[in-house]
């Protein structure tokens, strides 16, 4: 997904060696997001002059690109704004013209960047087009630059302030966005908004804030009644109807960003997508929500609203705090490893441990889950539990809805997100609904959650990212405190959301006498699992030989297993196709002869997950009806299973508990997933075609 970048700094000297450093790092730390072109924009040597710099492919590109050019790189701006992006095309390929910042016309007036999708903009294009704008690319954010210089040059006596410009224009935008504008006939401000894609902004000072918060500006009826009258094109008559003159500002455009002693200050606002661009400069920020719109100027952040709240309305907090991250830098770095992905793999005995500090007492086997406590006699009640997520979340659900149902006895559905929302599934106010995301800003995810919301049910989440949209709406949940997952493949975050759903299900149970025993042998299996991972972890040279042996020339290879171990086999499967570009399929063995069997040959390779556990003689029955057709499968199995014959390809790992087992399972999986990626000279932190973050449906 697009990654967005806004620097500003205020009665604070910086060359533009500087300040295009801090945009093109902003962009790479962001690189993990996905995209596939690359801008920024900067001030020119000249008042209303703007330099920019775009390029197809990597920020490296981008940076060798600035290297090149003649652009005197010892200017230096006290105060200043600037801008960058990395596109994920949507609206025409990726492209120099289509590659962000977009500007309204070529003097640019207004210049954007956008994160998310303009639903409308088609309708947008086709009558700012019929007025005489034109446009140059085929983005849909060209038509909310234009429309801002539409609503800007309606103006007889251009008195609009920013915000009420940009405010009179996200009215008329459908779909998602985040946005950071710029504009010529507004030096050195910058406004940015938020309506479904996460936006945070980085406040950076050298003496202390007066305050750590700032206060929400709500508009008042006037002001907010004001749309750009019929856009719509389909009327042939439509009349552009501009409003007189914006909004004025708010009376409560209190100085909040001064020092302690009351002086203006030197100043640094960094805007962006992801935390992980703006730890470095600062871990003071302030996540936006939806429909607020930020504007900065003259070193003062004002926050304002698109719709008409009242303050204290339940999800708008009169107030946005400022916040510190818990990030550390070293936490978005890649260390000794040569691959974020690989970096996580290996972070593994370390985040699963994240998860339960704090939470498991082993000595006493007792659980406290901090953030359900005032729920969970509401959880224990429900009628029904409802886990909605994508992709490796949603094999995170999977695999541990069997013991949720164990222990609970509550029945439960697992959902995919975009599925669930097709479907209109019924939800009433007696569900308890659990997202589960480690980014906490997956469009479908979101939009199941509020789906949810509306219809009364407890919403829980389950996420890994502090601060996102899914932690901050859901009514109570678990952070799964995984630390940043900046590899595109998810893997640490996997084993931590399947801890934190099982130590939720252990809460939930913690009054059954009768389960008593069975949960004490969960909460001992998860006391040995750091040292156990650790052991699993030194099979990596004999995963690096499979995949550059046996299965180096695969075009294809199926997962079978059953139980615990469905949700290992989908979600290894998912981890070879997405890194390998492998054709991989995860394979319930219980249905295999239901189809699967038909692509059995000698010449198919099959990985067979056969852990002990009481499906133990289905799974090595399933094991012989293929080997009887003449596969010859890799098998997982615990170490000292005698049960399989000689000869037979093994990844033998410690035991567990049956439940836990799936936490050790996966784990060569995503080894062998990475490997067989290496070999092949794949990009394995930046796989074609995906993003980190999937923001849009
Ligand atoms: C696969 C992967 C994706 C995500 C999915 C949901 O490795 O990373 O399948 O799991 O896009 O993302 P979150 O968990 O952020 O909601």
């Amino acid at each position: 997904m697009c990654g967005i970048f806004g620097y500003c700094n205020y009665l604070k000297d910086k060359d533009r060696k500087e300040i295009l450093e801090i945009l093109c790092n902003g962009l790479a730390r962001q690189e993990y997001r996905g995209y596939d072109s690359a801008g920024l924009c900067i001030d020119g040597d000249k008042p209303r002059d703007i330099v920019y710099f775009k390029e197809v492919g990597k920020v490296a590109g981008l940076r060798k690109r600035i290297a090149e050019s003649s652009i005197d790189t010892k200017k230096s701006f006290v105060s200043q704004v600037s801008i960058a992006h990395t596109r994920w095309a949507t609206h025409g390929p990726p492209s120099t013209i289509n590659c962000h910042p977009i500007r309204s016309d070529v003097t640019s007036e207004f210049i954007v960047v956008h994160n998310g999708i303009v639903t409308n903009n088609a309708a947008l294009r086709q009558v700012l087009q019929n007025r005489g704008y034109r446009f140059e690319s085929e983005t849909d954010t060209e038509a909310v630059a234009i429309l801002l210089k539409y609503v800007y040059d309606s103006q007889p006596d251009k008195r609009i302030t920013f915000t009420a410009l940009v405010k009179t224009v996200l009215k008329e935008l459908e779909g998602s966005f985040a946005f950071v504008f710029k504009s010529i006939h507004f030096p050195n401000e910058i406004v940015t908004a938020r309506r479904g894609s996460p936006l945070l902004i980085g406040v950076k000072t050298d003496k202390k804030l007066k305050v750590d918060f700032v206060d929400v500006e709500f508009a008042g009826p006037e002001a907010d009644s004001k749309t750009i009258e019929n856009l719509e094109p389909t009327s042939p008559t439509a009349r552009l109807a501009p409003p007189s003159s914006g909004p004025k500002m708010s009376r409560r455009q209190s100085r909040n960003f001064m020092s302690e002693d009351g002086m203006p200050q030197p100043i640094e606002f960094f805007i962006a997508s992801d935390a992980s661009a703006i730890v470095e400069h600062t871990k003071r920020v302030l996540y936006l929500e939806d429909d607020d719109i930020a504007h900065i100027s003259e070193g003062q952040l004002h926050i304002h609203r698109l719709r008409r709240d009242e303050p204290g309305q339940a999800g708008t907090p009169a107030t946005r705090s400022i916040e510190t991250l818990e990030i550390e830098i070293a936490a978005i770095m890649k260390g000794k490893f040569d691959h974020f992905m690989q970096k996580e793999i290996y972070e593994q005995p370390e985040s699963v441990v994240n998860t339960m500090r704090g939470r498991v007492n082993f000595d006493d086997h007792r659980i406290t889950l901090g953030g359900l406590r005032s729920y969970l006699h509401i959880m224990r009640r429900g009628r029904r539990i409802v886990f909605c997520a994508c992709g490796t979340s949603y094999h995170s659900a999977l695999a541990t809805r069997a013991i949720f149902e164990e222990l609970t006895e509550i029945p439960v559905s697992v959902e995919l997100a975009s599925d669930f929302l097709d479907r209109k599934t019924p939800i009433f106010r007696d569900d308890v609904c659990v997202f589960v995301s480690q980014s906490g800003e997956t469009a479908d995810t979101i939009l199941a959650l509020r789906y949810c919301l509306e219809r009364g049910a407890l919403c829980v989440g389950v996420v890994n990212t502090v601060g996102s949209t899914i932690s901050r709406e859901t009514h109570c949940g678990i952070h799964i405190n995984a630390g940043p997952e900046v590899g595109v493949a998810s893997t640490k975050a996997y084993t931590s959301q399947y801890i934190a759903l099982m130590l939720m299900a252990l809460q939930l149970s913690e009054d059954r006498i009768s389960f008593m025993e069975r949960r004490n042998a969960i909460i001992d299996g998860l006391r040995a699992l750091p040292a156990q991972i650790k052991s699993v972890l030194d099979l990596d040279s004999s995963l690096r030989s499979l995949a550059t042996g046996v299965l180096a020339n695969s075009r294809s290879l199926l997962l079978m297993g059953r139980g615990y171990q469905h949700a290992t086999c989908l979600e290894g499967a998912l981890k070879i196709k997405e890194i390998s570009y492998m054709h991989s399929e995860g394979i319930l063995a219980g249905e295999l002869k239901h189809g699967p069997l038909a692509l059995i040959d000698e010449n198919m390779p099959v990985i067979i997950v056969m852990t002990q556990d009481s499906l133990y003689p289905k799974v090595q029955s399933a094991f012989a009806q293929i080997t009887a057709r003449k596969a010859q499968p890799i098998v997982i199995c615990n170490e000292g299973d005698k049960g399989i014959k000689e000869g037979v390809k093994t990844i033998r790992l410690p035991k567990t508990v049956d439940v836990l087992q799936g936490l050790l399972n996966i784990i060569p999986l995503q080894l062998l997933s990475y490997h067989l990626a290496i070999k092949n000279g794949f990009d394995v932190d930046f796989p074609r075609n995906l993003a980190k973050s999937v923001t849009t449906e």
